[in-house]
């Protein structure tokens, strides 16, 4: 029988590298210091890990501003430190993703300061976008950033350059072959090194139309990109509905070539998945297409609240929509850009959560933390680095919370992450949240993770369908209860505040939090708590 693709239903642990460990006392996360921590990795029970960017960057973006995409920032190490890491990575069985970000280079890239010494008009400026201002002296168009304020910025000659995101970033002209040249070549470098795939950092975003047009609705535009989750959500996707920016056609011509490129390596499953915000939902599972990506993100469950009928809709939605194209739906509850779980919808709930998705079908995405049931760092604005806190002049806040360095032993930050002083403040209050600590506590979070983990690969990879009995499909008792089958296991998920009772065959073999009252096949599952049973 042939085997699945390894990615089909992996389970990816996301590491932000600053914020991981540091083997060199200079405050920030590197290379050695996950290399450093990959058993630690492997015990979790996850397939592979996710890094967040590396490359040479001046970090005005956590490095999402890139100014060499083939070699390593020194805060963070160098190639030789890739290759360590990423032959220990397999030696362990784990693969190895890395973030590629073709939407903008660092304003600190040769290609940007090439085209700022050449005139308008010239081959170098052809590679960005370039355009003249309105006779009145105002940008070619309105477009916001998405970091806040306007997404142009002139250079001395008068031009203006686009950046969607902060005026260090400029945005690559996707329509010169010089650039679709030069990603093939990165891609490329990459899996010469041995990475099995890539994370695709705003894949929805590298084609513009309507450079020339002023968008209608400027200011609802600002608050739609804003990636602050304040605005209600069918607001924000009607407007993201208007972006001209996003999710054109031309990106999928792309992804067609990139697909062809990955399945050249013949050695491995090489696999691609793609950050894309987009709506209506439908529109992502072209990403996913069998001759485009293999992935593509799901961020609803970064902001569905925790009830039943919010829940479903986005968990049922997924799922369908996701096999409509033949492709299986991926599951985040955290990442570098948005609130921690715990720290959004609560403790037991994010166990319970986090419980419940890992049995579904598809590919998990754990962000490095979640598993201790870290909240978000709490911080003072004197600490913020983000763009987004910069450019909104402290209107929103930014995404550093969820960016505070994990806590990995002792009694006293910085928690053992580093010698020196950590880039970002660690809670003094997370003692019991260190590594070093759960490890210990069989009730904790790291623990819950190992052992659901563990389940999950007996039990639940290739299991099949989902198979809802209580959902808001099956009448009033719905509200507050989520149960469905797959496989041999039952998944139920109580989101009430109090104990709720379920009638489900078989042995409970996990339970998310708090204890269970079992008596005559009858369940009794704790506020706000998940569990699975085996048949
Ligand atoms: C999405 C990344 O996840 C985020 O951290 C970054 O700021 C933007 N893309 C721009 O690259």
């Amino acid at each position: 029988m042939k085997s699945e693709p390894w990615w089909k239903e992996a389970v990816v642990y996301q590491i932000y590298p600053r914020s991981f460990f540091d083997s060199n006392g200079d405050g920030e996360g590197d290379l050695n210091g996950i290399t450093a921590k990959l058993d630690y990795i492997k015990n979790l029970g996850v397939d592979a890990i996710w890094l967040s960017p590396f490359y040479t960057s001046p970090n005005k973006d956590g490095g999402y501003d890139v100014a060499n995409p083939r070699d390593v920032d020194p805060r963070f190490g160098n190639l030789a430190d890739a290759k360590t890491l990423i032959a220990r990575a397999h030696e362990l069985k784990l693969r190895v993703i890395a973030d590629i970000v073709p939407n903008h280079f660092s304003d600190q890239h040769e290609w940007f300061q090439a085209a700022l010494k050449s005139g308008r008009g010239s081959a170098e400026r052809n590679r960005f976008h370039f355009y003249d201002g309105n006779p009145d002296g105002t940008p070619p168009n309105n477009w916001i950033s998405l970091f806040g304020g306007p997404a142009w910025t002139q250079v001395e000659d008068g031009q203006f350059y686009l950046h969607l995101f902060d005026s260090t970033q400029p945005d690559l002209n996707w329509e010169n072959p010089e650039v679709h040249a030069d990603f093939e070549k990165t891609l490329r470098f990459w899996l010469d090194l041995g990475i099995d795939g890539f994370r695709i950092d705003v894949a929805h975003g590298l084609v513009k139309e309507d450079i020339h047009k002023n968008h209608p609705n400027p200011q609802g535009l600002s608050e739609a990109l804003r990636l602050d989750f304040e605005m209600d959500v069918q607001e924000r996707n009607a407007l993201l509905l208007s972006v001209p920016f996003f999710d054109r056609q031309g990106v999928h011509e792309i992804y067609r070539q990139w697909r062809k490129l990955f399945d050249s390596y013949k050695d491995r499953e090489v696999m691609a998945v793609a950050e894309a915000w987009v709506h209506p939902p439908e529109n992502a599972t072209r990403y996913v297409r069998p001759d485009e990506l293999h992935q593509v993100f799901n961020f609803d469950l970064l902001t569905a609240p925790f009830d039943a009928q919010s829940l479903f809709g986005v968990i049922n939605r997924s799922i369908q929509l996701n096999s409509s194209v033949g492709a299986l739906p991926t599951w985040a509850l955290s990442n570098h850009d948005s609130p921690r779980v715990a720290s959004r919808i609560g403790d037991s709930e994010s166990r319970a959560l986090a419980l419940f998705v890992f049995a579904l079908p598809g590919s998990a995405y754990v962000f490095a933390g979640q598993e201790l049931g870290l909240p978000d760092g709490e911080l003072q604005d004197s600490d913020r680095q983000d763009p987004m806190f910069i450019r909104t002049q402290g209107e929103t806040k930014g995404r550093d919370g969820a960016r505070v360095p994990l806590p990995w032993s002792g009694d006293t930050t910085p928690f053992g992450f580093t010698t020196g002083k950590p880039w970002l403040p660690i809670n003094q209050t997370w003692q019991k949240l260190t590594v070093e600590s759960e490890q210990a506590d069989p009730q904790s979070s790291l623990n819950f993770y190992r052992e659901t983990l563990a389940l999950r690969a007996e039990h639940l990879i290739n299991a099949g369908e989902v198979h809802w009995i209580e959902s808001p499909l099956h009448g009033k008792r719905s509200s507050d209860l989520l149960v469905f089958k797959r496989g041999d296991v039952t998944v139920a998920m109580n989101l009430s505040e109090k104990p709720q009772e379920v009638r489900i065959e078989g042995r409970v073999i996990m339970l998310s939090s708090g204890s269970l009252d079992s008596t005559n096949g009858k369940i009794l599952i704790p506020a706000h708590s998940s569990i699975w049973s085996l048949n």
